[in-house]
């Protein structure tokens, strides 16, 4: 079998299991869907809202030089134009000739040709226009007027909200720089070619964080948030060995940044950002302070001369850091001739994290388990499932990516300790509720 259609067929794979257990479905389905957006499920959100609140609690929870922040949407316009994005953010757009499909110009090696999907654009015969610069913000108007002064952009990315606010911030927090702000939001972005599930979409959610540092600072910031942001994915448990920096190069440099790399991970489909660490300069503030005349320079009893803070920015995608983990944690095993699926998510975000079963339905189980469930959700998300044989019932949380499943048997209504199946290793443990719950604790929280 050729790799591309291994690649294809993983990615139908995951595709399908999150359709099946609940993670994410296609928008609008009964419609008919709507190209390249997507609607998580209840595992789906419970996954995603972990997955933030993990990225959450290591930005600002565990820390004291960052604060967190959550700015609308829609911004003034002005702030678009200041940024550069009016002008700049804008991908190379091409169209075949003959089917009259549109590409971006600079990644044709990725993209598809929709007359024959199985080939690359210029495969069909056909001719390719010159490349025209395509503005990526969606447009609409606020208020009822649909005039030319009424169009207000919906934010292509959320540190726009972060740099208008940091004066804000500064006083209200009373942080000194070095210091940070976090945000965790949705972003828009009128892609020419979303796809590869949720990896590229028109609507997505970022965890941005940008770190004011002294000029003199950038490089020794840029180099321990890269750290910082390296360790953070290892502590999800994604294999790091399909994980990689990517430096970018002078062609690649978005027009705000001076140094840039990416975390890449290797997806079925290649090598691609997951992750992108900025060094932005003085750019940001310095475009806000001569557009607004506010006065954004930095000075305390240490930086006793007034200056523009530079900007070190972590840029993660939501939806793309959980395609990662669908890919990185997907495990086929035959287990007696049984092709059985794991989603081996790690215990600190699965959208499951103990999965209570009595083993049968009577003497007393039922009963028992019910307890054991009712503790065990004061802390832990847990599932209760009595129904169908017990292979069954940890099948189908193997396939959720629940990582312990706990069993109510016979030996449990004499001694009270019941069996605790480790997802990945398939180990069985037998303990009492008290050392389950310390035993979960220790497993979920480290
Ligand atoms: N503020 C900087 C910024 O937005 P970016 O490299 O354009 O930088 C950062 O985006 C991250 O946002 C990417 O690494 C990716 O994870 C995510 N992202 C960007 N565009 C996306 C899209 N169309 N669909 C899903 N995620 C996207």
């Amino acid at each position: 079998m050729s790799q591309k259609k291994n690649e294809n067929d993983l990615m139908d794979k995951i595709v399908s299991l999150s359709k099946r257990r609940g993670f994410v479905f296609p928008s609008s389905e009964i419609y008919g869907g709507i190209g390249s957006t997507w609607d998580y499920g209840p595992l789906g959100a419970e996954l995603k809202r972990n997955l933030k609140n993990y990225w959450w609690d290591a930005m600002t929870n565990r820390r004291d030089d960052i604060e967190g922040l959550d700015a609308a949407i829609l911004m003034h316009p002005e702030v678009w134009h200041t940024s550069g994005h009016v002008s700049e953010f804008t991908d190379p757009l091409v169209d075949c000739k003959k089917c009259k499909a549109r590409f971006r110009a600079d990644q044709l090696e990725m993209s598809r040709c929709p007359l024959k999907p199985s080939k690359s654009p210029l495969e069909c015969g056909g001719e390719l226009t010159e490349a025209r610069q395509f503005n990526l913000m969606f447009k609409t108007y606020m208020g009822p007027l649909e005039d030319d002064a009424n169009i207000v952009y919906i934010r292509p990315e959320t540190a726009q909200g972060i740099y208008v606010n940091f004066l804000n911030v500064k006083n209200s927090s009373r942080q000194k720089i070095p210091f940070g702000i976090a945000q965790v939001g949705k972003a828009f972005r009128n892609e020419i070619t979303p796809g590869n599930f949720i990896f590229r979409t028109r609507e997505f959610e970022q965890m941005e964080m940008q770190f004011f540092v002294h000029p003199s600072e950038d490089q020794k910031w840029f180099d321990y948030w890269r750290e910082e942001r390296w360790k953070w994915y290892e502590s999800l448990g994604i294999n790091m060995d399909k994980m990689r920096w990517h430096e970018h190069d002078e062609k690649e440099l978005a027009h705000y940044a001076k140094t840039a790399f990416d975390i890449e991970y290797e997806y079925p489909f290649g090598w691609q950002e997951l992750e992108g660490i900025h060094n932005r300069t003085d750019f940001d503030l310095s475009r806000h302070m001569e557009a607004t005349k506010k006065d954004l320079r930095y000075s305390d009893d240490v930086y006793t001369e007034k200056f523009i803070p530079y900007i070190i920015e972590t840029s993660a995608g939501v939806d793309r850091t959980l395609l990662t983990l669908l890919v990185d944690g997907y495990d086929e095993v035959e287990i007696k001739g049984e092709k059985r699926v794991f989603m081996r998510l790690s215990p600190k975000i699965a959208p499951i994290q103990a999965a209570v079963f009595p083993l049968v339905k009577k003497d007393g189980m039922p009963e028992f388990a019910e307890n054991v469930y009712h503790e065990l959700k004061k802390r832990f998300k847990t599932f209760y499932d009595v129904s169908g044989a017990i292979g069954r019932r940890y099948a189908r949380m193997d396939e959720a990516g629940c990582p312990f499943g706990i069993t109510i048997d016979g030996q449990t209504i004499e001694d009270e300790t019941m069996t605790v199946r480790d997802r990945d290793s398939m180990e069985q443990k037998r303990m009492k509720v008290g050392e389950l719950i310390e035993f979960l604790e220790k497993q979920i929280y480290g």
